[in-house]
């Protein structure tokens, strides 16, 4: 195939497989899911009649979903292990190619309608549909072709069984074909009853890069090597970590997760390993400790480059010899567990400062993880998005919806603080929406409440918060870096001055800044950063001044779009005395041409105490 058409055909298939993710965790009909997978495949790629199988539990294989079928007609078709074409993908969990189904003896036809195609020759792609492991059904396509077998087979099996392993993680019940239809039902109530623990299925992801993260979660799932999971702060370590088990074996068994960052030495050995009565001042009785109680399940050590040194001698023994003993005990427990760890320091550089045991490293760095910043796949906030409007809605009884221009907004930023800024952002933007629809109004970064241009804030002062901004001191481990946060500027915000150059990054990987998209670097909006008040706003919101305080007060702007905001010890002029807070608020909001960090300054409060007490008089907020 010609280089330009196979890259357009890729692209096709990318496409596809987006929409296939998209359909698949759209809706909560199994069966309509599938015909609508199927559809999916006939209208982008011409895969014609397209059959999806699921087992029963009897180890029979039903037809669930096919093109063309009706419902009866597709309950009447099953295919025995071994039987047939199907019945062999089913055994032998191998894919099959039948080039011309005319000449195949093994073909059965039972699901008929092959009898039109006169001329055409028909060939067969079935592939197995797998989940955790084990075959759970088949998925069969169809292609017609006028010429005879058009021989790129092997591209569509890849292409198939990408679309088999998402509808594995779709289906995951071992028996949801017994009865179609009224496993249909089952499948929604299990799909909305099951617990928040991340199943996989709760793990969006559209993006390329993250489809190969997932693709190696179902490789690594089955066995019982040690993960190590990477990536910045808010990337979905965590989740990725119990999607791993729920995909185990070892899914029945218990999860259990250690912070290793929250706990002293002390106490993180006693968490760990568990004590004798006695052990320490206040044990008062035997207590298992988590490598016990994961015993046969999955042990997640989250953080695990912030344990100690002399923590780590003690954690490579357990993981060398899988047997430990209990803090004060003399007993040799032996251990089963399936170790994750994760973190987001750079433990290469930590090795480099003596801060992390190479033993240690190359214990538990077995398969890697690397789970991509959120800038860096852009493709899923969409989708993130909208996964995180149906939560909320779901979680608080209600029905919300967000606007495309709110999703576009949300498409220009950078988010340092990946998928978890994402979620807070709109679960922010969720409770100031009062009609249940999200717009960009909404959104922290139109309101100057965004977190992470305080953040910026701190950053550009050389400060270092939490475990979001790197740390800066000689000697300190990185983390893997955030992103520089773009906040976007919303349609109607003025040009502000050039961003101040951010504090230089110790030498190292990832010391780059990205560029914002939505263009901040060049000259942000005061929402970015750049046009806020010097002194970092506080994160917790501070209560309103008393109407009756005595304001800051400050010149009047030459300019209520370009001019910084004035300094706060002038008086201006035609500032009122006296009046109520909403009079004053209302003079200020004017006066600065409705930005709300400049009236802030004017009147000696804080941006955040604007805007809340913008909403709490019902001040409509005037847009130019
Ligand atoms: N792909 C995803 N699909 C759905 N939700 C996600 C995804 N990735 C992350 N999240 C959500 O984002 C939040 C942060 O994820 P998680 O706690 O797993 O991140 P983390 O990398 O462990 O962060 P940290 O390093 O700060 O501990 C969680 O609420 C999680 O459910
Ligand atoms: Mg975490």
């Amino acid at each position: 195939m010609p280089g330009a058409m196979r890259q357009s055909t890729s692209n096709l298939e990318l496409l596809t497989i987006y929409e296939v993710s998209k359909i698949l965790g759209s809706s909560l009909d199994l069966q309509q899911t599938l015909r609508e997978v199927l559809r999916a495949l006939a209208y982008q790629l011409q895969m014609h009649r397209g059959r999806v199988y699921l087992v029963g539990e009897d180890n029979v294989l039903r037809l669930v979903a096919a093109n063309g079928l009706s419902n009866e007609a597709a309950a009447q078709i099953e295919f025995r292990d071994g039987e047939g074409i199907t019945g062999r993908i089913l055994k032998t969990g191998m894919p099959a190619v039948v080039p011309n189904l005319a000449e195949e003896p093994l073909f059965l036809n039972r699901t008929g309608g092959r009898e039109d195609l006169d001329e055409q020759v028909a060939s067969l792609v079935g592939v197995p549909i797998k989940a955790a492991g084990v075959v759970v059904g088949v998925l069969t396509i169809d292609r017609i072709s006028d010429e005879g077998p058009q021989g790129h087979f092997g591209s569509d099996v890849r292409f198939l069984t990408m679309v088999a392993n998402l509808i594995g993680q779709t289906v995951r019940l071992p028996h949801v074909a017994e009865e179609p239809l009224r496993d249909a039902e089952t499948f929604r109530m299990q799909k909305e009853l099951r617990p928040i623990a991340a199943p996989i299925n709760d793990v969006v992801c559209t993006s390329p890069n993250m489809l190969e993260v997932m693709a190696q979660v179902h490789r690594v799932a089955p066995f019982k090597s040690t993960v190590l999971i990477r990536g910045e702060s808010g990337t979905g370590k965590e989740l990725i970590a119990r999607a791993i088990h729920n995909m185990s074996p070892r899914k029945d068994a218990p999860f259990i997760r250690v912070n290793c960052a929250a706990l002293p030495e002390s106490l993180l050995e006693s968490e760990l390993f568990g004590h004798e009565k006695g052990a320490f001042t206040g044990a008062q009785k035997d207590h298992k400790g988590r490598f016990e109680l994961a015993s046969g399940g999955t042990l997640f050590l989250d953080e695990i480059g912030d344990i100690s040194p002399n923590f780590q001698a003690k954690l490579l023994r357990v993981l060398q010899e899988q047997e430990f003993e209990r803090v004060g005990g003399s007993k040799t427990i032996k251990t089963d567990v399936r170790l994750i760890c994760a973190t987001n320091l750079n433990l290469e550089e930590a090795i480099g400062h003596g801060k992390f045991r190479a033993d240690l490293y190359f214990r538990i760095n077995v398969v890697t993880i690397h789970l991509p910043p959120l800038r860096e796949r852009r493709q899923d906030i969409g989708p993130l998005a909208r996964h995180f409007v149906a939560k909320f809605a779901k979680d608080n009884g209600m029905t919300l919806v967000m606007e495309d221009e709110a999703l576009e907004v949300l498409n220009r930023c950078t988010w340092p603080g990946n998928v978890r800024e994402l979620e807070n952002c709109i679960e922010r933007a969720a409770t100031q929406s009062r009609d249940g629809i999200i717009r960009t109004e909404s959104l922290s970064c139109s309101l100057n409440l965004c977190n992470s241009s305080v953040l910026f804030q701190y950053r550009t002062l050389g400060a270092s918060v939490g475990g979001l901004a790197p740390s800066m001191g000689p000697g300190s481990v990185n983390r893997v870096p955030p992103g520089r946060p773009g906040v976007p500027a919303p349609a109607n915000a003025p040009k502000a001055p050039a961003m101040p150059a951010p504090v230089p990054e110790p030498a190292g990987a990832g010391s780059a800044w990205p560029a914002c998209a939505s263009g901040c670097s060049a000259g942000p909006s005061p929402v970015c950063g750049a046009a806020q008040p010097a002194v970092p706003v506080p994160l917790i919101p501070l209560p309103l001044p008393e109407p009756s305080a005595p304001a800051a007060a400050a010149p009047a702007p030459t300019s209520v779009t370009n001019a910084a905001p004035p300094p706060a010890a002038e008086v201006p002029l035609d500032e009122p005395e006296s009046g109520s807070l909403r009079d004053r608020l209302l003079w200020a909001m004017e006066r600065t041409g409705w930005v709300q960090a400049k009236a802030a300054r004017l009147l000696g409060m804080t941006t955040r105490q604007v805007s809340y007490a913008l909403r709490k008089y019902n001040i409509e907020i005037k847009r130019f």
